[in-house]
């Protein structure tokens, strides 16, 4: 397309202003702004801009709470409400697994940016004793998971994994996992694909130039997970190997059980076609989105969606009303999936979010804005749940299962590297004294299993499994019942590991 032609593209759309540096850019300054202004389809942008602009300008002054219901009991399944139906879910979902049915899909597109490092987030190493990053510790959760599948069942079996990368992650992640030899998991068995980009626009539509030959371009949110589906053949390659269930994470959560058997096979039993695990809200002024039902519906209502004396109404129980906090970690059938595709993908409407996004300004110079001057419009991955015929909700213990790494370190701060590795050491710390195992100090004297708030020792004892020896807490009995260990005490496929302090 030649430059008048391009221009008179961006004139009938409004966004001319997207060439107002043009002249002083070098050839290939200007060959790779041709390219993405070829690619683009600003009239579909615009629309976006307009639908997103009118929904996000509803929402932030409609309260849901009077059409709002809390999660029925028959279609909740709870970790500790339902103690006995453990074991029987767990089953099922190892069947599944066995069978080959079941793949999983991780959200890694996102751009972490309160995380603050220049890498995919999977690639963090949250300083564990054995260093292992967040995608290293979720492919020895398959590869062990598909292991204790195939001893169940005596048959070989693949859990497929699907990652989904944004146009700014592909490349190193791609990268990092080939360095990495796929961490043990076959090349065939990891499927990379990218979800869309959609530029940042301001307050009226005009898209944002980051620099005077390019656009402010986002990843279109985990939601862009649906179109992606479609656009990189993902369903169709999930058709291809006989998939029928899909669990779907983020990439950030440390504690995540990858392909949760005991979920799957909860779903699975329940007949549901879409199933969200959510953990216990506590705190009514936690800032998290609650699953419920609204105008019959499910769907995830944000805690500014709801009055605070809602957020605080209790349940004759004691626990709070609305307490099924979401932690983006969903079940899926593949029909169902092939359905949103199919029918509802495109209905689906932007979120607004408005940012502080770097801009050029009309003299070519860059601005870092210290308040919010655009949007970035993303789809949510529950946006779906409302189109489920049979939904479920998994209630899970935070503590076991959700950690997630959003910032960077600070002091007192929460859900950082160290929230992260201490979250993980406690769980594996438990699961040592689960199966008989206890910790003493270097004078032989026991360590109290619940740390003591009072003398400071509130730290976790460090102690990490690798999963490749136990998946949530299984097969430890034989390595540690009856005996004590002194920190740091490692467990993995070599065998049980201590290093006190200044030896070994
Ligand atoms: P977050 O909303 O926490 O975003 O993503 P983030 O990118 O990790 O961090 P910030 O907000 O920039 O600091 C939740 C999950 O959704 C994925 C992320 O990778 C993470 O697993 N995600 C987010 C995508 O896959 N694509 C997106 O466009 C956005």
């Amino acid at each position: 397309m030649d430059t008048k032609k391009l221009a008179e593209r961006l004139a009938e759309a409004g966004q001319s202003h997207i060439l107002q540096f043009w002249d002083q850019l070098s050839p290939e300054e200007q060959a790779e702004m041709r390219l993405v202004v070829e690619n683009m389809d600003f009239i579909e942008v615009n629309n976006f801009f307009q639908n997103a602009m009118k929904t996000s300008g509803q929402i932030s002054q409609e309260k849901v709470d009077n059409r709002m219901e809390p999660v029925p009991r028959e279609v909740l399944g709870s970790v500790t409400r339902d103690h006995e139906c453990l074991k029987e879910w767990e089953r099922e979902g190892l069947r599944c697994i066995s069978e080959n049915k079941v793949a999983v899909l991780l959200l890694a597109g996102g751009q972490g940016t309160r995380l603050g490092v220049q890498y995919p987030k999977g690639m963090y190493d949250v300083s564990l004793p054995s260093r292992k990053t967040l995608f290293q510790i979720q492919a020895e959760r398959i590869r062990r998971l598909e292991q204790l599948a195939e001893k169940q069942h005596s048959r070989k079996c693949c859990i497929p994994w699907y990652i989904m990368t944004s146009g700014r992650t592909m490349n190193m992640t791609k990268d990092f996992f080939s360095r990495n030899k796929n961490f043990g998991l076959k090349e065939e068995n990891v499927i990379f694909f990218q979800q869309g980009m959609l530029p940042a626009m301001d307050f009226n539509g005009k898209i944002i130039l980051e620099g005077k030959g390019k656009l402010a371009m986002a990843p279109d949110g985990n939601g862009g997970l649906y179109r992606a589906l479609g656009t990189q053949k993902i369903v169709e390659d999930m058709e291809k190997r006989g998939i029928s269930y899909i669990h779907v994470y983020c990439v950030d959560n440390i504690l995540v059980k990858v392909a949760d058997p005991a979920f799957i096979g909860f779903c699975s039993l329940k007949g549901a076609d879409c199933g969200a695990k959510v953990v216990e809200k506590t705190n009514p002024t936690e800032a998290v989105g609650v699953v419920s039902k609204v105008d019959g519906r499910y769907q995830v209502v944000e805690y500014s969606e709801i009055t605070l004396p809602t957020a605080e109404k209790r349940s004759p129980d004691g626990r709070l009303m609305f307490n099924t906090a979401n932690i983006a970690n969903h079940f899926f059938t593949l029909p169902f999936l092939q359905e949103i595709m199919r029918t509802h993908e495109p209905q689906l409407q932007h979120h607004v979010a408005q940012k502080k996004i770097p801009y050029v300004n009309p003299q070519g110079q860059l601005i870092k804005p210290d308040k919010p001057n655009g949007i970035k419009m993303e789809k949510f991955v529950f946006d779906i749940f409302q189109f489920a015929k049979t939904f479920v909700v998994y209630e899970v213990l935070r503590e076991d299962e959700f950690s997630p790494l959003k910032n960077a370190d600070s002091q007192d701060g929460k859900d950082n590297p160290t929230t992260a590795r201490h979250t993980l050491m406690s769980l594996h710390h438990r699961w040592i004294l689960n199966a008989g195992g206890h910790f003493v100090d270097e004078n032989g004297t026991r360590i109290p299993a619940i740390p003591s708030l009072k003398d400071g020792t509130d730290l976790p004892i460090k102690c990490e499994i690798s999963p490749l020896v136990s998946y949530g807490g299984e097969g430890l009995e034989h390595l540690v019942n009856g005996r004590a260990f002194q920190p740091t005490l490692t467990i993995d496929e070599n065998g049980v590991h201590e290093r006190v302090k200044n030896g070994l």
